[in-house]
């Protein structure tokens, strides 16, 4: 261990005061922290810092550059009409050729749910218990079956699973816990996404304790740098030739959709965006575009009210297409942004609390911001894009991201329940089935009270909203008649093959729907 000349290239970066505490560290914690600063790249690091911070306050209106996706470009599941089913029968074609895999980002740390364990591992409280990876798994089954009843070919979806230092432990051990969930462990492959130091706001590494730099995951972004030649590797030997990526934390996913899948084929697109029409102008919610013929996310303070509030001839937003992180890559595509334009990728920068040791050596968890993490976020690649499709799909259908504890008003796993049980409710219904209460009356399929808050829920025309179109709704407006509704993911992915089991059947909530009920109906009726 040569601390002099290590002092002496930290110097050259501006960052000796890593080895500030050196000499109250005993021999295997100084040895920790040689190592620690050896394997970190500090030139690049102070490299990123200085890219990423150069526009930070100085964020330019991109209003004029602006132009929506082309029509031509743009699929809708309530638009598009007859084609959609055209669209799932190719994609149903293509997981019947193991053509297709799905990409899970969860390397995120989860702060503002606020548990010590990764996120895919929490249970929303659902009537069967299941955590968000068991709805997954459950649903990556479900479509392969489906697949094969559809098209008689026998798919395989492999799963690619990005964790992070903090989640990939966990998630690993979890999932060898409970079987890999009927799944071939082979077909799940785990792989780590890159930590890099936090900085300060005048760019000096931040250390945690007086051995030890903070560090946080490379933003989701960090996927095309973590994917490197094993897993391109392992997908190209395979075959795969269209890849679903996905956040954890959307309890509505529908992972591997072939109506998506198959849509962006048909177009053939090397890159597409699943997006939700945004429920009103100052909806903080990044909009997918072309920015100077680029395609890009927008974020919301990027633009000016006036083009937020732009609206079409038939009365939607011109700027509508929501952002859900649920996007389709050829891997032809994705070899190339890996190979070629990962480095051209900037950070981001957020402003977070991030723990630090002061001069004195005391450990401070800071109340307001203090330093940034640098963040590259996986929609950056669109722009490298030459044939881009967007996807319009509902949101109570698709999206429920659980973000929050239940201490926040939305995004938490209140509202993520109530999105799934409310879209599986729909689903009995609209396969002709009913619910009645204890007295056997029908239960509305409208509730006739007021529902309690939750964004996944569309807004009715003659619901109060204020000036902005924000729902006015109250957390306290209750919804009485939330009917408990579960459907296991092995018996339907999407709704598909229900009729046969509900129709002109009366239920009584809470309903769970397994292949286990199923069973004990059918001995029931023999
Ligand atoms: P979020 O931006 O919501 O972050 O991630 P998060 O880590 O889940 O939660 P907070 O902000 O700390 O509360 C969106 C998706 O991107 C993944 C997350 O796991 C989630 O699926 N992600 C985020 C990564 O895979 N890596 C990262 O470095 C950051």
């Amino acid at each position: 261990m040569d601390f002099e000349s290590l002092r002496k290239k930290l110097a050259e970066h501006n960052q000796e005061h890593l080895l500030d505490f050196v000499n109250d560290l005993d021999e295997k914690s100084k040895q920790v922290l040689y190592n620690d600063i050896t394997n970190t790249n500090i030139a690049e690091v102070v490299r990123f810092f200085n890219a990423a911070t150069a526009s930070m306050d100085t964020q330019t209106k991109v209003d004029d550059k602006m132009e929506p996706i082309p029509t031509e470009m743009f699929g809708s599941v309530t638009r598009s009409g007859k084609i959609l089913k055209q669209w799932e029968k190719t994609g149903l074609e293509a997981v019947g050729k193991s053509k297709v895999c799905v990409l899970l980002l969860a390397g995120g740390q989860g702060t503002r749910l606020g548990v010590n364990y990764p996120k895919g591992m929490y249970n929303v409280g659902l009537p069967s218990g299941k955590p968000l990876y068991h709805l997954q798994a459950e649903r990556i089954l479900r479509l392969q079956r489906y697949s094969k009843e559809e098209t008689g070919l026998s798919g395989t979806i492999p799963w690619y699973i990005m964790t992070s230092e903090h989640t990939q432990e966990p998630t690993e051990e979890y999932f060898a816990s409970r079987n890999f969930f009927g799944l071939q462990k082979e077909d799940i492959v785990f792989f780590e996404q890159n930590m890099l130091p936090c900085m300060s706001f005048d760019g000096k590494i931040i250390m945690s304790n007086k051995g030890k730099i903070a560090r946080a995951p490379d933003g989701n972004g960090g996927l095309y740098r973590a994917l490197g030649e094993k897993v391109l590797g392992d997908m190209e030997r395979r075959g795969i030739q269209y890849i679903h990526v996905y956040c954890v934390d959307n309890i509505l996913v529908k992972m591997a959709d072939p109506t998506f899948i198959g849509f962006c084929i048909s177009k053939g697109a090397n890159c597409g965006a699943k997006v939700v029409e945004k429920s009103y102008p100052t909806e903080p919610v990044g909009v997918v575009c072309r920015v100077d013929g680029k395609y890009q996310v927008v974020e919301y303070s990027e633009i000016t009210l006036r083009t937020a509030e732009k609206r079409n001839e038939d009365g939607r937003l011109v700027f509508s297409a929501g952002n859900i992180c649920n996007h389709f890559f050829t891997f032809d595509f994705l070899k190339e942004v890996v190979n070629e334009n990962e480095p051209f990728l900037k950070h981001h920068v957020a402003k977070k609390k991030i723990p630090y040791v002061n001069e004195q050596g005391n450990i401070i968890t800071p109340e307001k911001p203090n330093g940034i993490k640098m963040e590259k976020f996986v929609f950056d690649v669109f722009e490298f894009s030459n044939n881009f499709v967007v996807f319009e799909v509902l949101r109570e259908d698709e999206f429920s991201p659980l973000k929050n504890s239940d201490k926040a008003e939305k995004d938490n796993p209140t509202t993520a329940k109530h999105a799934l049980m409310s879209l599986h409710h729909r689903w009995v219904l609209n396969a002709g089935g009913s619910f009645v209460d204890k007295n056997d009356s029908l239960i509305p399929a409208i509730p006739s009270k007021r529902l309690k808050l939750d964004t996944t829920i569309r807004k009715p025309k003659t619901m109060a909203s204020d000036k902005n179109g924000n729902d006015r709704r109250s957390a306290n407006d209750v919804d009485h008649s939330l009917v408990i509704c579960e459907v296991s993911p092995l018996v339907s992915y999407a709704g598909e093959g229900l009729e046969e089991v509900v129709s002109n059947k009366r239920f009584q909530s809470p309903l769970l729907l397994t292949e286990k009920y199923i069973k004990d109906k059918e001995m029931q009726i023999k």
